[in-house]
């Protein structure tokens, strides 16, 4: 498969490039950094990245710093821009925009995270947008056409040793394989540790 990795130079992206390159064709892609250069706020430089890849199988985005984590007693209107912009908008961007380049039976993973879930006095301007995330491709995912699947991956917060609560990049990763090799569709893959 030829595999779009947006967000590959990240903690995450690193290791699905590891994963995913050793069966397929993987294009990175990073704001400043990876085989294209796309910014996922900007419509005309998606659109670009679309053009360059031309035809894909899959895409997993990973692109991270993606909403502001802040004081709830400090919280401003316009700490929710930035995950209005990334988080939700950018990873619609993606797919509605990809939607237009994807094969048949090609799949998109999004990502969210485990704050909607279990918020914290940091997490409000970001846990929002996790539940607007899942939702969406729980919802859209049934409408999709021509077999093309959409799922998220919901990370609790990524170390470097896994210890209750917490999670590891490569076990991430392995979720975002899953989604894209398998055959599920309209799935949040919660990759939580809790038990
Ligand atoms: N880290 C955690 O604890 C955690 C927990 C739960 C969920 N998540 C979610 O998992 C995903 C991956 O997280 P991560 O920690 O691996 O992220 P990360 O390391 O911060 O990701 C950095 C990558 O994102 C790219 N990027 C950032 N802004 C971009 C933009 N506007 N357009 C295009 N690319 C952009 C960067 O490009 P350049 O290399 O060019 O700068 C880089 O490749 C995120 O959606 C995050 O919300 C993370």
């Amino acid at each position: 498969m030829k595999i779009i990795i947006f967000g590959a130079n990240g903690r995450v992206g690193k290791e699905l490039v590891t994963q995913l390159s050793e069966r397929h064709q993987v294009v990175k892609v990073g704001r400043s950094s990876g085989d294209i250069q796309a910014d996922y706020t900007d419509h005309q430089s998606i659109t670009n990245m679309y053009n360059q890849v031309g035809s894909f199988d899959a895409l997993c985005c990973v692109a991270g710093r993606d909403s502001d984590f802040v004081d709830v007693q400090k919280l401003e209107l316009q700490h929710f821009k930035s995950g209005v912009e990334r988080k939700l908008l950018g990873q619609v961007r993606l797919v509605l925009e990809g939607l237009k380049y994807i094969n048949d039976k090609g799949s998109f993973t999004l990502s969210s995270g485990y704050l909607n879930h279990y918020p914290n006095v940091y997490s409000i301007a970001t846990s929002p947008f996790n539940a607007f995330v899942d939702n969406f491709a729980e919802s859209m995912a049934p409408y999709l056409l021509r077999d093309i699947r959409l799922n998220v991956v919901s990370a609790a917060p990524i170390v470097d040793e896994a210890k209750y609560g917490q999670v590891t990049a490569e076990m991430v990763a392995r979720e975002y394989v899953k989604s894209t090799e398998g055959n599920i569709s309209g799935s949040v893959f919660k990759i939580w540790n809790m038990e």
